[in-house]
């Protein structure tokens, strides 16, 4: 999958081109990441890139000629690209839209600083905003790592097994399920239990079953607002039940 990138500060994604698995990715020539930089298209001696607002009011935007361009350059070099600009003002990211748009095999995502951009930028060269929460960050490259790295781990072949994709949170809709690992005694760490004795008993149905319910569990009790969207079939709802029942007890 291609990226171009669109940002004054092209340095923050060697986060992404360095580390972990994106920069695998890279280094396997699974996803691509390409820069342009608007401040190289700005006409001035000065390479201005922002100008106040009209009407004013506090801050800067980003001036709509070098965005443009920077966002025409990137378009030359996929033409068919999807151009998506983080906002917060954007639809909010989830996993359900990371699976739509890793079926792209292009996209040109815009990091906006200062206080924005244009609107008229916004109407004819974006297709599509994107938040990655409600609440502000300084500019848009951070939420374009998130949204490079959700999609890059729905590339196939690029986390481990197909599998620990599908078990990772959010799959299904449910939150993951607690994880334990060696030694299976901590001292200090009594008060918050043992590893429960169905994890050491090599039982994989048991163990699968017991994962489920957990996962139920905490969707259920940290999430509830997740779970309306999930249709819990016969098995899951006795799963659930079961797994309230055992917390009563306890
Ligand atoms: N830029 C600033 N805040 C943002 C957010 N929450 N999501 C995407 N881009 C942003």
């Amino acid at each position: 999958m291609w990226f171009g990138m669109v940002s004054l500060f092209p340095e923050v994604f060697k986060a992404l081109s360095d580390y972990g698995v994106t920069g695998r990715a890279v280094d396997r020539g699974v996803i691509e990441l390409d820069y342009f930089n608007p401040r190289d298209f700005a006409l001035d001696e000065q390479h201005t890139v922002d100008d106040k607002p009209y009407g004013g009011g506090p801050g800067m935007l980003m001036k709509v000629q070098p965005m443009r361009d920077a966002i025409n350059a990137a378009r030359q070099v996929r033409e068919l690209s999807r151009v998506v600009y983080l906002s917060p003002c954007g639809q909010r990211l989830d996993q359900e839209e990371l699976k739509k748009l890793a079926e792209f095999d292009d996209l040109i995502l815009v990091s906006g600083r200062y206080e924005g951009v244009d609107e008229r930028l916004l109407k004819q060269e974006v297709d599509l905003e994107v938040s990655i929460g409600d609440y502000v960050i300084s500019g848009g490259e951070l939420a374009a790592m998130v949204l490079v790295d959700g999609l890059t781990r729905l590339l196939p072949g690029v986390v481990g097994s197909e599998e620990s994709v599908e078990r990772a949170s959010f799959f299904h809709g449910l939150l993951d399920y607690p994880q334990y690992t060696r030694p299976a005694e901590i001292k200090e760490y009594a008060e918050a239990g043992d590893v429960p004795p169905v994890l050491l008993s090599g039982n994989h149905l048991e163990i699968a079953r017991w994962r489920h319910k957990q996962a139920l569990g905490k969707t259920y009790e940290r999430r509830p607002d997740l779970l309306t969207k999930y249709d819990l079939d016969e098995k899951e709802k006795k799963l659930l039940e079961e797994y309230l029942e055992e917390r009563s007890l306890n």
